[in-house]
C-alpha cells in the first residue's frame, strides 16, 4: 500500500461530509500508534511531520517509517509536511516523497503569502503533492512560529476566496478561534464565519488547526460547515507519549518495549476516538 495524496481524500471527504483526522507524530511507535487506530477503524488517516519532528527523525527516515506502516497495516496514509515555513525544505520533501506539504506563510504580508505559496504549489504540484496554506493566524504555538492569542487574525472570507484564486492550493488552514496547545479556556469557535468561507468556496477543503482540547461538538459542528481535515498533535504528543511513557518507565527495571507497547495502545485509542468523531470510519479504500 502507497502513501496517498491529500487531494484524493479530501475530495472523497467533501462528496462524504466528513473530516479527515490528521495526527502529529514524532516517534515510530507514536507513527505505528496511528496507523493501528486508523486500520482498527477502516479510516483515511493524515500522518504530520512538523519541522521540528523532522530534525528529530530525518527526511528520508520519516518517508520510508511511513511507506512501512502504511504497508503493514494495509491503509491510506497521506504523510504530510506540517507549518513548514521554508521553501527549500518543502521541496526536499516533495522530492523524497512526501504526498502533502503545508506552506505556512501567515506571518507575512498577504502578497507575500500569494507570492510564496503560488510558488510551492508551482513546484508541488508537478509531482502530484497537494498544498495546504494557511490564511490568517491561528493562535498558540507551533514549534518554533509563536503568534500570541491576542495578535491571532481570524481569515477574511473575501480574503479567503481571493487568496484560492490566487495560489491554486488544495487546502486551506483558516483561523476561525483554534489555538494551538492547550486551552486556557474554553475554545469559542466562530462557526458563522467557517460556513462563510464554505460558501465561497465550496469545493475547497478547509483545515482546523489547534484541534487538541477542542469539545466533541465543535468538531462536529465545524464538519457540518464545510471543515474536511482536523490536526491533532498536543493531545497525542502529552497523553498518548509522555503519560504513558512516564508510567510505563515508573518501576526500575521496566522493559522500554512494554512501554512502545502502551503508547501504541494509548495513541490507537485516542485516534479511534477522533476518528469516530469525523465521521472518517470505514471510508478507506
Ligand atoms: O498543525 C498542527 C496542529 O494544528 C495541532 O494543534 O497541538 O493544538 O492539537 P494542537
Ligand atoms: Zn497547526
Amino acid at each position: 500500500m502507497a502513501l496517498v495524496t491529500m487531494k484524493y481524500e479530501m475530495s472523497k471527504a467533501e462528496k462524504g461530509r466528513y473530516a479527515v483526522p490528521a495526527f502529529n507524530f514524532f516517534t515510530l511507535d507514536n507513527l505505528i500508534g496511528i496507523a493501528q487506530g486508523a486500520a482498527n477503524k477502516k479510516s483515511p488517516v493524515i500522518a504530520m511531520a512538523s519541522v521540528g519532528a523532522m530534525k528529530i527523525m530525518g527526511e528520508h527516515t520519516t518517508v520510508r517509517m511511513c511507506e512501512g506502516v502504511a504497508s503493514d497495516f494495509g491503509i491510506d496514509m497521506i504523510l504530510h509536511l506540517d507549518h513548514c515555513t521554508d521553501y527549500d525544505m518543502i521541496c526536499r520533501a516533495v522530492d523524497n516523497g512526501f504526498t502533502s506539504v503545508m506552506i505556512d506563510a501567515s506571518k507575512l504580508s498577504y502578497e507575500e503569502n500569494v507570492e510564496l505559496t503560488a510558488r510551492v504549489v508551482e513546484y508541488a504540484s508537478k509531482y502530484g503533492v497537494s498544498v495546504e496554506a494557511e490564511l490568517g493566524h491561528v493562535g498558540g504555538k507551533e514549534d518554533d512560529i509563536v503568534v500570541s492569542e491576542r495578535e491571532a487574525l481570524f481569515t477574511v472570507p473575501e480574503d479567503a476566496l481571493r487568496f484560492v484564486n490566487d495560489t491554486g492550493v488544495d487546502a486551506l488552514a483558516v483561523a476561525v478561534g483554534t489555538v494551538h496547545g492547550f486551552y486556557k479556556s474554553e475554545p469559542k469557535l466562530d462557526f458563522p464565519r467557517i460556513e462563510k468561507i464554505h460558501e465561497l468556496l465550496p469545493h475547497m477543503p478547509l483545515v482546523l488547526h489547534g484541534g487538541t482540547g477542542v469539545p466533541d461538538d465543535d468538531f462536529r459542528k465545524a464538519i457540518a460547515g464545510g471543515v474536511r481535515k482536523i490536526n491533532i498533535g498536543t493531545e497525542l504528543k502529552v497523553h498518548g507519549v509522555f503519560d504513558v511513557s512516564k508510567q510505563g518507565y515508573a518501576q526500575p527495571g521496566d522493559d522500554p518495549r512494554s512501554v512502545s507497547k502502551l503508547v501504541i495502545a494509548k495513541c490507537a485509542s485516542i485516534v479511534e476516538e477522533k476518528i469516530d468523531v469525523m465521521g472518517s470510519a470505514n471510508k478507506a479504500g
